[in-house]
């Protein structure tokens, strides 16, 4: 069974057509890359699948059950999870304790939570913010506030709060825009070193292509809302639609 399966996926803004009729599945332990032009529709995708935005028509199964009757906090607690282009990070409060209200919430439903108390006097809150610090190298920084931490930080911040939600599928929304090289590589690197150590299957939107080509298991290609292509990084490599699509597109 795959893990994420959507089927005749279809959003409308007013006359736009996002995305039309998208079938995809992605089984785990994948890694995939959603490629395409400017307004492919690849966002909404992304936003569709954390219910975000509720489908014109169509379904998206998550192992096997569709998600359409859940609200996107519900979407979470069965295992997906979006990192970046959120404003997930509390800018004033230390990185430690980020990573403390992101367990809370991953902890939630658990054990009952006490306002009055403290957010460390909860040892299973403590244990999984630990863990997920060092999994994204921030433990040595966990006292600084993270609005303090260099760009690159940031963003690991960012995809260790969407990994205290243990996920089963990460999905990432163009998880290097605004990067310099140096950072990118940085968080290319990561994104490797947290799939190695887990059981995780990831949905990665980047526009760099050296970046896609060399990170993905397999890359669907979005055009104008619809897939025109889909198969291993040489196959894309090669296939002219997706030359087409890029040459005709916004982008080169
Ligand atoms: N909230 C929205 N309201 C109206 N139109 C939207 C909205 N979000 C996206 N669109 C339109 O849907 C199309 C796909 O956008 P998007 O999913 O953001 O593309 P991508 O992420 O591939 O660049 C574009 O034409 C965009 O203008
Ligand atoms: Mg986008």
């Amino acid at each position: 069974m795959p893990l994420l399966e959507t089927e005749g996926l279809v959003k409308q803004f007013g006359g736009v057509t996002a995305t039309d009729d998208v079938n995809v599945t992605i089984e785990e332990d994948e890694r995939v890359s959603l490629i395409g032009p400017n307004g492919a529709g690849k966002s909404t995708f992304i936003n569709l699948v954390t219910r975000r935005l509720e489908p014109t028509s169509g379904d998206i199964r998550f192992d096997g059950d569709s998600i359409l009757g859940l609200d996107p906090h519900e979407v979470v607690q069965r295992g997906v999870s979006k990192s970046f282009q959120t404003a997930s990070i509390f800018p004033e409060l230390s990185v430690l304790d980020n990573a403390r209200i992101a367990s809370l919430a991953a902890e939630h439903g658990k054990f009952r939570f006490n306002f009055l108390s403290r957010l460390d006097s909860y040892p299973e809150v403590d244990e999984l913010a630990r863990t997920t610090l060092s999994d994204v190298g921030l433990w040595g920084q966990r006292d600084v506030p993270a609005e303090d931490l260099p760009y690159g930080d940031k963003r690991r911040l960012e995809i260790g709060i969407a990994l205290a939600a243990e996920p089963d599928l990460l999905l990432m929304d163009e998880p290097t825009a605004g990067m310099s090289p140096e950072e990118t590589q940085a968080t290319v690197d990561l994104i490797e070193e947290v799939k190695e150590g887990r059981d995780l299957t990831y949905l990665l939107v980047e526009h760099d292509m050296e970046i896609v080509f060399s990170i993905s298991d397999r890359i669907i290609v979005l055009n104008r809302g619809e897939v025109i292509a889909e198969g291993p990084p040489a196959e894309i490599r090669e296939d002219e639609s997706v030359q087409d699509a890029y040459l005709g597109g916004v982008e080169a």
